[in-house]
């Protein structure tokens, strides 16, 4: 156990003396007063030295010098913090800490971010420091809470966590975002999805998913793309696609409920709509065609600002951020041209051009967040989509192994969580939901 209590768990210690672990975000004073905004990871709060009081304790040489080291602190000094726990009506965190005693533990000189405005290439070059500031550790306290409650959800659902391997030989998204790397003599890629091994081990397990970091050498400088991002990819065996689209629904809606039960704090300091969060959970989400997309897109268009679209061609964002905000929830835009979908997907029963798949695309602007499809089951017709694709057979052998000894309807989907962080967040731009982001021109720090 700790001897330090944590900031967000003060409102158990009203009235008693605690010690915290803590370092200085910013200070004021006027007088016999001095004011420290505290911060530990878990909260900010403010911390308050008055002299008399000091010297009263300690006698009025040292009582001095502790009050006079404290007005004297310089931002992020790591300090050592013991006083009393004390409702405080006044400030937001409702709590603060009456100091009786306070050691310097590490001195910090010219810390580089100071209260004022900085631009976004200063502050991600200063990335490991940035990440102390209040806004940052509420979409990392987000982010953790969207991860433990993926977890939650899926082992309720009876699924089994696989570790997809991170090199692999495939490149089941497409052959141009690959990062190539030479393996002992031959090609290996950075693993685009976890999906292709997700279906070997639905196969030997019935529900699984994977969670790892995946990569795409994206060469375009977006609001959405990273370079290296994290997916949940569920892959369930016996599973049609309405029943993967209802577990999706399921899922989101899970993961917000648990953001809204559990971050409150995180979604307050970001000045989160909360009730609007609330309307995902409580709403139904909608279920269109692409058909039906491509038709609304187009009979809107002399309204909109958006470049006109065709039946075959793919959304931009813009189109994406129109067909969302006409529900004002999330909507799944279902069954796409197979010749813009991935290899494996089902192809549809009664039709020859669309696949059995799904996006699913957040409100506010916030793009696609679910890509799924149900899984071609048939051994001749994956091995012709291998070949049509340009993908070598010989690697891809393992994975048609699949529909030779006891293929069944399979279904599964990629959540991309950088994705859901941004938008749960409010956030305007995907670089802040991850804790080192990798994007085109930047892999430091
Ligand atoms: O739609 P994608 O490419 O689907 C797959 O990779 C499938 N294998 C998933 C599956 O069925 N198991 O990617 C899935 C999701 C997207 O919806 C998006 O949320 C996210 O991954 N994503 C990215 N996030 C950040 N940066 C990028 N460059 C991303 N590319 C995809
Ligand atoms: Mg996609």
């Amino acid at each position: 156990m700790s001897k330090y209590v944590s900031i967000i768990d003060v409102k158990k210690h009203v009235g008693e003396t605690v010690t915290l672990g803590a370092w200085v975000a910013n200070k004021s004073g006027k007088g016999k007063l001095a004011f420290l905004q505290l911060r530990d990871g878990t909260a900010f709060f403010q911390g308050v030295a008055f002299r008399p009081e000091l010297l009263e304790l300690h006698g009025e040489e040292k009582g001095l010098e502790i009050f006079e080291t404290i007005k004297h602190l310089s931002q992020e000094t790591s300090v050592e913090v013991t006083g009393v726990i004390k409702e405080d009506d006044r400030s937001k965190f409702g709590y603060e800490i009456g100091i009786t005693k306070l050691t310097v533990v590490g001195e910090s000189t010219d810390y580089p971010i100071t209260p004022k405005e900085h631009g976004t290439d200063f502050l991600m070059d200063n990335r490991h420091l940035w990440l102390r500031s209040s806004k940052q550790q509420a979409i990392m306290q987000v982010r953790n809470e969207l991860i433990r409650a993926t977890y939650e959800f899926f082992n309720n659902e009876g699924f089994i966590k696989l570790d997809a391997p991170i090199l692999t030989g495939s490149a089941p998204e497409g052959t141009t975002e690959l990062f190539e790397t030479d393996y002992f003599g031959t090609p290996a890629y950075l693993s685009q999805t976890g999906q292709l091994y997700a279906e070997a081990g639905a196969l030997a397990f019935g529900k699984v998913f994977t969670f790892g970091p995946t990569f795409r050498a994206e060469k375009s400088k977006t609001r959405r793309h990273l370079t290296e991002f994290w997916m949940i990819e569920p892959e369930m065996a016996y599973t049609h696609h309405e029943e993967s689209l209802d577990i999706q629904e399921a899922y989101v809606k899970f993961i917000i409920k648990n953001v809204l039960e559990n971050c409150d704090y995180a979604l307050d300091t970001l000045e989160r709509d909360k009730e609007l969060l609330k309307t995902y959970v409580n709403d139904p989400f909608v279920r269109i065609t692409y058909d039906d997309a491509i038709e609304l897109l187009q009979e809107k268009e002399a309204e909109n600002d958006y470049d006109h679209i065709e039946w075959g061609d793919d959304f931009g964002a813009p189109h994406e951020t129109f067909i969302a905000n006409s529900f004002a929830k999330p909507v799944f835009i279902m069954n796409y041209p197979k010749a813009i979908k991935a290899f494996y997907m089902k192809p549809h029963p009664t039709r020859d051009d669309v696949v059995i798949c799904a996006d699913l695309i957040a409100p506010e602007g916030y793009g696609e967040i679910i890509g799924g499809s149900e899984r071609a089951t048939d051994y001749d017709y994956l091995k012709q989509k291998v070949e049509e694709f340009g993908l070598s057979l010989d690697e891809y052998s393992w994975y048609l192994d699949l529909r030779k000894y006891g293929t069944v309807p399979h279904s599964g989907f990629g959540l991309g969580l950088e994705r859901v962080v941004t938008w749960v967040t409010g956030n305007q731009h995907i670089r802040e939901a991850i804790p080192f982001p990798r994007m085109l021109s930047r892999i430091k720090p």
